[in-house]
């Protein structure tokens, strides 16, 4: 009766009009619900229904009041009385009923204690209630019966970032009832999320609706794909693949328990007319996930695929989910292989497999599914491949030298492994796993080559010790027995040069063959310069500055291509909202050494193969380019843009090319590129400053002063904006040549080469 009543009071205070149309208002609707109540009461008495839900609920406790009544606190983590929603550092509470509930934050998440119920009977099947804050079995709503736990509840707090909603859970009581019983309000939690919510605990003999755990669904194998349907930032789900009843894989996924935001691909082609299980850890009785898991052969919106507003058109990025470090990457049979660190059933980072894509020229990629999934020893983290021509490992076939994968299995412990493949297309992990154990929990990502000059392989491999950030060089004869060689110091030079994904080689400098350098490359692009004798690397210079842009990240070089090109491809950091992918790679690299008059310095260039896909190129030859004058690019629209500029500064303070609606800017003085506000050192070469500007959906690439400054930088460009402009100001600039070519995308049909 108390909710009923609660409704009238509610419907008069909401009411705007004048008193006496309030007053009258409210005895109409008095009046009318109850009528409407004896109206119902009757039907279910003469219907022969036992109890309605509203008037049998025993209300235990709302935390209406200013204290806790009743109630007792002990410690500080309770206060005095209920809260009245978040305390102060408190992210926003959400979710619970009328204006108080418990919160154990008061002092902050470090704050413990108590807070228990008088004794009361158990005289209804359930007791509901609404739960919130951390997720740990130190922070409960305890039910004690003869002293002793019998049930208890934690927050489940399982939303991307943490979430303070309270949720709706329940208690079966049914076979305690006549049993006297009390509760208890447990936080012994301090650190991050160290508190717990609870409000409105009611006892009824209404099933409350509530969280199923394990929830299965089966069926027969018969199309290429299970589609899940993923809600990005819902509460994630560990769902748990089994085949025949075995289990074989395991991931967190964000399930959509309405509407999808996009629908993730299970690819069950492996496992045709067997009986493939999903089970979900925890699932709403009334979450629709599992019966909306689609099966088909093709993706689910792949109309669209290729073609969405945000697909970089030249730049790979993978067909669905989250893709970060490039991995693998080696040249074998013919194609360019891209494996890379994949979420296929989420939008942001998570569930680490490694994706595959190949490539007849470093331009058109064709994704294949994913070749590494998560075990027991592990996600699949970042690694290298390497094309073991002498079969040293003893995987070739055939005489078919084996592509051999070596990567990091994140688990505890954190171990390097392999995988190979004689066709690049199927690849089986080894048995004899893990061929490196443990050096500390930070070492990861293993970057192999074969040595020549010693004939054996050498493996580096980042390791962070007791706070430091060192590379560990290991040697092998067998890609399956590493010994450790020696130890570079990833902080010389101040910072952490040297963090995560390292990479190892050899280039000539300036065009010398017979003067050769070796780079030790970290993962934001920093590097340093020496020799290398099989043993250890003996660095001249340290701790350069590589890339000059944004959002670039743990770059790794092609393996074994056959014009000995050294050829980088970064992650590109190109977050595109709304689409049912996230992320991209850079446009592959060719790296080379120059000499410069501070020592050899990498240089950055868009590999050749890009050019297939200039279309027609709109050019201007020598010119004086005044400012103020009329913009020379007028009428020279493109959505892909490949742009070069010559120019020489002369009098000017600053030369302007903007492409789309991205403004590149030569800063004279400063001998500085700034890209959308972003600057980066380049140097005049000969009083010249040559640009290439490839501007994709999502983001520019900007190279200038002969590849010495090379500027990725991700900006989701305005599709409606295709003009370009170009200016001086301050003075007068010559340009000797500007050609604007419009790139084709290089998804054909499907991505099919
Ligand atoms: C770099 C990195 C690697 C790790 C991988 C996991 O981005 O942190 O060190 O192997 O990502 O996805």
């Amino acid at each position: 009766m108390r909710v009923v009543l609660r409704a009238v009071w509610w419907h008069c205070s909401g009411d705007r009009g004048g008193l006496g149309a309030a007053v009258m208002t409210c005895c109409v609707r008095a009046w009318w619900l109850v009528s409407a109540l004896l109206a119902v009461s009757w039907w279910i008495c003469g219907n022969g229904v036992a109890t309605a839900a509203w008037s049998d609920d025993l209300l235990v406790a709302d935390f209406e009041g200013e204290t806790y009544g009743e109630w007792l606190a002990t410690g500080g983590a309770f206060g005095t009385g209920p809260a009245r929603g978040a305390l102060p550092g408190q992210m926003s509470v959400e979710g619970f009923a009328g204006r108080g509930l418990v919160n154990s934050f008061c002092g902050g998440d470090d704050a413990t204690g108590t807070l228990t119920s008088p004794a009361f009977r158990i005289e209804r099947g359930y007791l509901s209630f609404l739960i919130g804050g951390g997720r740990s079995e130190r922070l409960s709503l305890q039910l004690l019966v003869d002293g002793r736990v019998v049930r208890s509840a934690t927050g489940s707090n399982d939303v991307p970032g943490g979430s303070e909603h309270l949720v709706a859970e329940s208690f079966d009581l049914t076979e305690f009832k006549g049993r006297m019983a009390v509760l208890r309000v447990l936080d012994e939690a301090a650190g991050s999320w160290g508190h717990i919510n609870v409000d409105q605990i009611v006892q009824t003999d209404i099933r409350p609706r509530g969280y199923l755990t394990d929830v299965e669904r089966s069926l027969q194998a018969r199309t290429r794909y299970l589609q899940i349907p993923v809600r990005n930032g819902a509460a994630k789900r560990l769902v748990t693949v089994l085949v025949d009843g075995e289990v074989v894989v395991r991931n967190e996924i964000e399930l959509a328990d309405g509407a999808a935001d996009w629908w993730a691909p299970l690819d069950i082609s492996g496992w045709r007319d067997r009986t493939v299980t999903l089970r979900v850890d925890r699932l709403h009785e009334d979450s629709a996930a599992l019966q909306n898991v689609g099966e088909s052969d093709e993706l689910r919106d792949a109309a669209e695929l290729y073609a969405e507003p945000l697909r970089g058109q030249f730049h790979f990025s993978p067909r669905r989910g989250w893709n970060n470090d490039p991995n693998g990457c080696v040249y074998y049979n013919g194609e360019y292989h891209l494996f890379f660190q994949h979420n296929p059933y989420g939008w942001s980072w998570g569930n680490m497999h490694w994706g595959h894509a190949v490539s007849r020229d470093l331009v058109h990629w064709e994704e294949l599914g994913d070749v590494l999934q998560p075990d027991e020893l592990g996600p699949m983290f970042s690694g290298s491949a390497v094309v073991d021509w002498k079969n040293t490992s003893g995987f070739g076939e055939g005489g078919r030298p084996p592509l051999v994968l070596i990567y990091t299995a994140a688990g505890s412990p954190t171990v390097q492994c392999l995988a190979w493949s004689t066709d690049g297309r199927k690849f089986k992990k080894y048995s004899g796993n893990p061929v490196l154990g443990q050096v500390t929990g930070g070492n990861r990502d293993p970057k192999v080559f074969w040595h020549a000059g010693t004939q054996q392989w050498v493996m580096v491999l980042y390791v962070e010790q007791q706070g430091r950030h060192t590379v560990h060089f290991f040697t092998s004869a067998n890609l399956r027995e590493w010994k450790l060689a020696s130890v570079s110091e990833g902080d010389a030079g101040g910072g952490r040069y040297l963090f995560e994904c390292p990479d190892f080689f050899e280039l000539a400098v300036s065009g010398d063959v017979l003067r050769r350098k070796w780079v030790l490359l970290g993962a934001s692009g920093e590097y340093g310069v020496g020799g290398f004798d099989g043993v250890g690397f003996q660095p001249e210079q340290q701790r350069l500055a590589g890339q000059g842009g944004r959002g670039f990240y743990a770059a790794q070089s092609f393996s074994d291509v056959p014009d000995g090109r050294r050829i980088l491809i970064g992650w590109w950091q190109t977050e595109t909202r709304g689409m049912p992918f996230n992320q991209s790679m850079t446009i592959p690299l060719e790296l080379g050494l120059r000499e410069t008059s501070e020592g050899a310095r990498l240089t950055f260039a868009p590999v050749r193969e890009l050019s297939s896909l200039r279309g027609g190129v709109r050019s201007l030859g020598m010119q004086e380019l005044r400012p103020g004058q009329r913009n020379p690019l007028e009428g020279m629209e493109a959505e892909l843009a490949d742009v070069e500029l010559e120019f020489e500064p002369v009098g000017a303070r600053s030369v302007v090319l903007t492409v789309r609606d991205v403004v590149v800017e030569y800063d004279v003085l400063k001998q500085e590129l700034v890209v959308a506000g972003h600057r980066a050192a380049a140097p005049l070469q000969s009083g010249r400053q040559r640009l290439r500007v490839l501007c994709d959906r999502t983001g520019v690439e900007v190279f200038g002063s002969g590849g010495l400054c090379y500027v990725p930088l991700p900006v989701n460009v305005n599709s409606q904006n295709r003009r370009l402009y170009l200016e001086s100001r301050g003075g007068t600039a010559v340009v000797h040549s500007v050609e604007v070519y419009e790139l084709r995308s290089a998804w054909q049909r499907g991505g099919e080469r």
